[in-house]
């Protein structure tokens, strides 16, 4: 098979295609969000030439690449040209994903961004922090300053897993809105500061921008997870930000068919560990290097199943979001309800700074997601009695734990997300056990409204 192609041709090739690309990536910088979304980089010439003319991107079910040559093969493993070799560090289904991901995070800008796609929300969580968390015996003792207010798994991750198991303190940050706050906890130590935006379930949200310029007088990134905003309303690499995580699985994939996880990073990020070429293009290092040796790969089927549905990822958040806002506004009025928290209320602590950062892409208009945190009036603190009897009499909305699903799913926090958590742990991340979760789906908003109506009567 070799007609006397050596390594340096095959770099040669790797050049061209990187440029081929890199063409791909500026013609699609020009676009709408919608039109990035529906096509991203996958064209004619690619249909034609490299998958039978199918308009939509293939689904390679395949573990391994085959090579022309030894030649091939070589450049291709040290990384001197751009090849997939093995599903676990790459696979051409997962660069689609990649790719379009990479371009809608950076949308609207003129940011170079990378992503890499991962096995769930929490492996691209790890995969994004573990880089920071190095030994370096010329930094004092390290540490990671968080906001308390994040998702339950990514709380026993960074308290348990890191702490507990691997001695890194954490630090919360109990009230993400206050500057202050987060300032008095970064010192030389920390290596990364974690926000999530808005949280999962406490729908709380914090100043990204002022939150990254302290990261960066301080030499480190801001890592964001913008999971519950998405970025059809929320791109926190505008606003700062180093890298931005989302948990896929949630409204990025409404159609719920697969865990997934994506890390985007821009170019350039600040870090007082690692290498150059890590700080130079994050993602992509995380991908060659420490992601390939610890595995945590998506199946490439899951890849084009999240690529199809965050086609429609912008009118899916209008309607969203348009939905929760009614629905938070009959709950707020609702007399059997103490309390309601979503950004889009007048009554939110926080809705100028929401209007600030949640939008609808290519729009003028606020938007404010799909999650509503809303607390059910008991008759005593700490009692959950009447929650759970309006909980246990939903008829439609379907009771689970999950979110950003095209049905409207309900979740009572202290007993489901935030169980393993304890008192401790929900009290610092605002939890009471009255909290129930509502993730507002695509239903007609009369029949969500009707379903909770119903539900309340149980009380
Ligand atoms: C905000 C947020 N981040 C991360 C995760 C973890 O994602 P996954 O379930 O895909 O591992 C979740 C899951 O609910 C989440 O809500």
């Amino acid at each position: 098979m070799n007609q006397g192609r050596d390594v340096d041709y095959w770099i040669n090739v790797g050049e061209k295609m990187l440029a081929d690309r890199q063409r791909r990536i500026h013609r699609a910088k020009k676009w709408k969000f919608d039109t990035i979304a529906v096509h991203g980089l996958y064209d004619y010439s690619q249909a034609l030439e490299q998958n039978s003319a199918s308009i939509m991107e293939p689904v390679y079910l395949s573990t391994a690449q085959a090579y022309h040559d030894s030649a091939e093969m070589e450049a291709g493993l040290s990384y001197q040209m751009p090849n997939w070799c093995y599903s676990r560090i790459a696979n051409p289904s997962n660069y689609f994903l990649e790719e379009t991901t990479a371009l809608l995070e950076s949308y609207g800008t003129d940011l170079e961004a990378s992503c890499l796609s991962t096995a769930s929300g929490m492996s691209a969580i790890r995969t994004a922090t573990d880089p920071f968390l190095v030994k370096d015996d010329s930094l004092p003792p390290m540490n990671i300053v968080s906001s308390a207010k994040i998702y339950g798994g990514t709380f026993q991750q960074f308290s348990i897993r890191r702490f507990q198991e691997q001695g890194i303190e954490v630090r919360w940050v109990t009230d993400p809105t206050n500057h202050d706050e987060w300032s008095s906890k970064i010192n030389e130590g920390t290596r990364f500061v974690y926000g999530e935006f808005p949280s999962n379930p406490s729908v709380s949200i914090f100043d990204i921008e002022e939150v990254a310029k302290l990261a960066h007088d301080h030499e480190i990134p801001l890592i964001v997870d913008s999971t519950c905003a998405s970025p059809a309303l929320t791109r926190p690499l505008e606003f700062g930000a180093d890298i931005a995580i989302q948990s896929a699985t949630k409204v990025i994939s409404t159609n719920g068919t697969s865990i997934v996880g994506l890390l985007t990073a821009k170019k350039d990020i600040m870090s007082k560990v690692g290498c150059d070429e890590m700080r130079e293009d994050f993602a992509t290092w995380v991908k060659l290097w420490p992601f390939r040796d610890n595995g945590p790969a998506l199946h490439p089927m899951a890849a084009i199943l999240t690529l199809n549905d965050m086609r429609t990822l912008r009118s899916r958040l209008d309607q969203m979001s348009q939905t929760a806002m009614a629905v938070s506004e009959y709950l707020e009025n609702h007399i059997k309800v103490d309390r309601v928290y979503y950004p889009g209320l007048k009554s939110y602590p926080n809705h100028d700074l929401a209007k600030k950062y949640m939008k609808l892409v290519d729009s003028d208009r606020n938007m404010y997601s799909f999650m509503i945190l809303a607390e059910i009036k008991e008759d005593r603190e700490g009692d959950s009695t009447n929650t759970l009897k309006f909980y246990d009499d939903l008829q439609m909305i379907w009771r689970a734990t999950d979110l950003g699903r095209v049905k409207t799913v309900a979740t009572p926090c202290a007993i489901s997300t935030h169980q393993q958590q304890g008192e401790e742990g929900r009290a610092l991340a605002g939890i009471s056990s009255n909290a129930v979760r509502i993730s507002v789906g695509m239903e007609n908003v009369d029949d969500i409204i009707e379903d909770l109506d119903q539900a309340f009567d149980a009380i």
